[in-house]
């Protein structure tokens, strides 16, 4: 059988028939099964997509049959540990499909504890597995691991509150949009530059550089990361080399986040207090919940966090485009941004937050919540599984809409948020106590600001008094769940308020271009898409 040899100063933004040069068609198919064939094809989309797992049906027809010999049909280029451990794992993860939630809320039982597919821990970890001593993300924690009260949960979300965001992260969002829409990027595809500047902002609101003070290895692993989450099929010589490359550069990726941080912990990067690690810092305390190793670890792991953005800025373009964008979408931009768009009067959310809130609803930007399994029984240790509770499937539930495929952002406007969801609404539901007790976690960063939860678990911010919550509904899924919930969602939501407002404010025009070869971007987890959208200015 003829090997292919991976080139690996190949770049990474090449398109899908170059990577098809590392596995021959017919052999893909050999080992992947007819069926997950066609997902290999690079056409993977955001219909599949959570945090990092494979698609879903990916692994289905072909693959239990001959895993002893897969091990023969790689290049023998592709370097041993990586297909053992990336290609094999791979193979061996089964997803299931998890219940659509009645209540906002995923039991203990499907658990967070190192919930990643397990061909992607050599991205996180040296010895591709789970090491705590090296550094540790909550998002891959148990609830039981994360101190007392999903402390490290509140320590995390305490630097992403929208008191924050306004004062201190929104100019450097500005300063994104700004340079993304310039008049000079007018009429072409815009995804690239999205890319081109994305990483600028990622740095800056972590840790307060961008520019040339952010090195070129550092941008290289965050757009290696991104590259192998878009693509995710660890076969595609694309990912194998931009994995590879991960490995190789994280190390010294650590050391220059460890820096950064002393940076901001001794003042020496201007207005410290305008990044993430800041908090982190300030409401970590050194303790054992929030290590000054895991400020580090997670800043990395936000590649994956804040990659989501792109896939969805992506599909609010194409929403929003002027002849094939969806009109009840257009529509509803045109009433709100000519309402008093940011006037909640009184309700939890404004018009235009209750706009974004349903452009998240209907793209889904993150499939499901990724959840490992216990093993009841042992036959074969060897296989992974991972139970996804979906997404989009929840948030169009007829069970907790009227109207659930229909585009409308009045529907939050009769919904629990979380400050709403005590003791008295748990009982009211029918348990005989709260699934979460209430509790508090007082900042230390100077805020007169408590991180506290609802009764399904819910973190949020109150800041001088006033709550900071999200709508705590099952219909509303797309930033998961209960204790286990998004805690960069109401950020987030920020970031694309003030696109929309630019967007509106500057009579931007979204357009499809008409490109013979658009250039294939990973924009997102599992999502690679066409670089095809530009704007215009309207006069
Ligand atoms: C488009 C943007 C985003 C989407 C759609 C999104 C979606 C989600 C979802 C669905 C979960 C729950 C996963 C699960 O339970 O398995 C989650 C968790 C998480 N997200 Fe986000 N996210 C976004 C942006 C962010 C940002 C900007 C940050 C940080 C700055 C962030 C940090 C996290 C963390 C740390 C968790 C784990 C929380 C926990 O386990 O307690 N995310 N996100």
């Amino acid at each position: 059988m003829k090997r292919v040899v991976a080139d690996v100063e190949k770049p990474v933004r090449s398109n899908a028939s170059a990577e098809d040069r590392l596995l021959d068609v017919s052999r893909r198919n050999l080992l992947m099964g007819v069926g997950a064939a066609a997902i290999m094809s690079g056409q993977v989309t955001s219909a599949a997509a959570q945090m990092g797992a494979p698609p879903a049906g990916y692994g289905a027809a072909g693959i239990g049959q001959g895993m002893g010999h897969l091990n023969e049909m790689f290049p023998t280029t592709y370097d041993p540990a990586y297909i053992q451990n990336a290609v094999m794992a791979f193979v061996r993860t089964n997803l299931y499909a998890a219940q659509r939630p009645f209540l906002p809320m995923i039991d203990e039982t499907l658990s967070k504890e190192n919930a990643l597919p397990f061909d992607l821990w050599g991205m996180l970890y040296d010895d591709w597995g789970p090491n705590p001593e090296e550094g540790l993300t909550v998002f891959l924690q148990g609830l039981e691991k994360r101190g007392p009260d999903n402390r490290r949960k509140r320590i995390y979300i305490s630097a992403l509150t929208p008191d924050l965001y306004r004062s201190m992260y929104a100019e450097k969002v500005a300063r994104f949009f700004d340079r993304l829409l310039d008049e000079n990027n007018a009429g072409k595809p815009l995804m690239k530059y999205y890319l081109d500047n994305y990483f600028d902002l990622f740095w800056d609101l972590h840790v307060g550089v961008q520019g040339e003070a952010v090195p070129s290895e550092v941008r290289q692993i965050g757009e290696s990361f991104n590259t192998v989450l878009g693509y995710r099929d660890p076969l595609l010589g694309i990912v194998y080399e931009n994995y590879m490359k991960v490995r190789a550069l994280r190390t010294p990726l650590k050391k220059w986040i460890e820096e950064r941080v002393q940076d901001v912990v001794h003042g020496r990067v201007k207005d410290p207090e305008k990044t993430f690690v800041y908090y982190w810092i300030k409401n970590g305390g050194g303790g054992s919940d929030f290590r000054n190793r895991d400020v580090v670890f997670e800043s990395f792991h936000n590649f994956v966090a804040l990659s989501q953005w792109g896939n969805t800025i992506y599909n609010i373009m194409l929403k929003l485009e002027k002849t094939t964008g969806d009109p009840d979408v257009k529509a509803w931009f045109k009433r709100t941004m000519e309402g008093d768009y940011d006037n909640a009067r009184g309700a939890p959310f404004t018009p235009l937050q209750r706009l974004v809130m349903e452009l998240f609803r209907v793209i889904s930007p993150n499939g499901g919540s990724i959840s490992s399994l216990q093993q009841l029984g042992m036959r074969e240790p060897e296989r992974h599984g991972y139970a996804i509770t979906p997404h989009l499937a929840a948030s169009t539930d007829p069970r907790h809409w009227e109207n659930p495929l229909e585009f409308d952002p009045r529907r939050y406007k009769g919904v629990p948020a979380s400050d709403e969801v005590g003791e008295e609404k748990a009982k009211a539901i029918g348990f005989a106590k709260c699934p979460f007790e209430k509790a508090s976690f007082p900042v230390k960063d100077g805020r007169k600001a408590d991180m506290t939860n609802s009764a399904f678990g819910t973190v949020f911010g109150v800041v001088d008094g006033k709550a900071q919550p999200v709508c705590d509904y099952a219909g509303f899924a797309p930033f998961g769940f209960g204790y286990r919930r998004c805690p960069g969602e109401l950020l987030t939501i920020a970031v694309f308020e003030d696109f929309l407002k630019k967007v509106w404010a500057e009579k931007i025009e979204f357009q499809k271009l008409d490109l013979p070869n658009p250039a294939r971007l990973p924009v997102g987890p599992t999502t690679v898409i066409d670089d095809n959208i530009g704007f215009v200015r309207r006069t």
